[in-house]
């Protein structure tokens, strides 16, 4: 496809957009997040399809954070979820007893004692639930053990890999000859987000690690292993090679060649965004999330739109905040809070972008992005089909009540 062309495909979904949120013309106040939940779909039927089935995808909520979301991850045969914060769990949970199914969630963050209580509190509102946390070292691996109540509390070890920011290295939980009283291990969590889309080599050695040390501890009975042993790696930026790493291969004779179950965790993938490229051209994503912006203020050279860090990519670098959908030639500049100014490159791009005029962001970091609107609205295609809230932060707050959850 030609440059002209993708510019015209873009201009096109640039108007369905416009036309989509017509009808909300005198409320709409931007910016503005906005989820096209056909594009939703397809990117999801994409991952479960080239992960081989929905068993072997343990999608981030953080990216998300919508009900209708999980809804839809749900109606496609996902069961194992993945989240952050203590807010994520509650809407992970209230969704599967609203949608009457039994979801298995980790909680991937090393929690800590006021959190881990609030974790336990929420498991046991929703019993129906599977709830898994993540130990982050020996130390924490005890400190969980304490905290627990009186059922067992289900721990994944989070080994890190290289990556540097959690969990303890293979070697150091290679010492473990027990799972301490109060817990039960379920699996292994090696987050590779320091790996990008060309780096195979060094993503296959840390999963070496991985199922070496699983090896090790599927060899010691103190150490209770009971059921499938999980292990859990990769984002966008690194499922390709987890799916393609030979140790994880799933098969479908029994008894399988490894002796535990491997799933890997994009959560970016279900909206899409600009730094995720190569997943997006492996896995024909759509771009499913937009920041409804509109022009301010116009001067030489210039326009001005109402989506600077508090409405789009507030953790921006070089690359710019968003992309302007069917203007390829304009370049944001840097955003201050409120404001983001673009350079127009050729005078006549000051017509289409007049005072007022709506654009349409693409976000460079879409988690980042969602985070920071309180309420996205729903569309397909060119209709608007509803509205909702979106969860964010880690603060234990009231829960929701039915109107917000109203759904389309
Ligand atoms: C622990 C963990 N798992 C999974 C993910 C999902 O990765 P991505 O957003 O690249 O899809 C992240 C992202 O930061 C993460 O921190």
């Amino acid at each position: 496809m030609t440059d002209a062309d993708s510019t015209a495909l873009e201009r096109d979904r640039a108007e369905a957009l416009s036309r989509a949120v017509a009808p909300l013309e005198d409320e709409l106040i931007t910016p503005a997040l906005v989820i096209d939940l056909d594009a939703v779909e397809h990117n999801i039927a994409a991952m479960v399809q080239r992960a081989g089935s929905p068993q072997r995808w343990r999608p981030h909520l953080k990216t998300t954070k919508q009900a209708v979301v999980i809804s839809a991850l749900i109606r496609a045969g996902l069961r194992h979820l993945k989240v952050a914060t203590l807010d994520e769990l509650e809407l992970v949970l209230r969704t599967g007893a609203a949608e009457d199914v039994a979801l298995d969630v980790l909680v991937a963050y090393p929690l800590q004692r006021a959190a881990c209580r609030g974790a336990l509190a929420l498991a046991a509102r929703w019993p129906e639930a599977q709830i898994h946390v993540l130990a982050d070292s020996p130390a924490h691996l005890e400190a969980l053990a304490a905290w627990s109540g009186s059922d067992p509390l289900s721990v994944l070890l989070d080994v890190d890999l290289g990556m540097g920011r959690t969990g303890s290295a293979p070697d150091r939980w290679r010492a473990l000859e027990a799972t301490p009283e109060g817990l039960s291990l379920a699996g292994l969590h090696g987050y590779d987000g320091h790996h990008r889309w060309t780096h195979r080599e060094a993503a296959h050695a840390g999963y070496g690690q991985l199922c070496a040390l699983a090896q090790a501890f599927l060899e010691r009975p103190a150490l209770r292993i009971q059921g499938a042993f999980e292990l859990l790696t990769s984002g966008t930026h690194s499922y390709a090679h987890a799916l393609a790493y030979p140790g994880f291969a799933e098969s479908k004779e029994a008894p399988s060649p490894n002796p535990w179950l491997h799933r890997v965790s994009p959560g970016t993938i279900v909206f899409n965004d600009r730094r995720s490229k190569p997943a997006a051209e492996d896995l024909g994503l759509r771009q499913a999330a937009f920041v409804a912006s509109r022009v301010i203020s116009v001067g030489p050279g210039r326009a001005t739109l109402d989506a600077g860090s508090k409405g789009v990519t507030p953790d921006a670098d070089s690359r710019g905040s968003c992309a302007v959908l069917g203007h390829p030639a304009l370049s944001p500049r840097r955003a201050s809070e409120e404001h983001l100014p673009l350079a127009l490159p050729e005078p006549s791009l000051e017509s289409s972008l007049e005072f007022g005029a709506l654009a349409w962001l693409v976000p460079d970091h879409v988690c980042t992005t969602v985070n920071l609107h309180r309420e996205a609205l729903w569309i397909r295609g060119d209709r608007l089909v509803g509205r909702g809230p979106i969860v964010s932060g880690h603060r234990p707050r009231a829960p929701l009540t039915e109107a917000q959850e109203a759904r389309p």
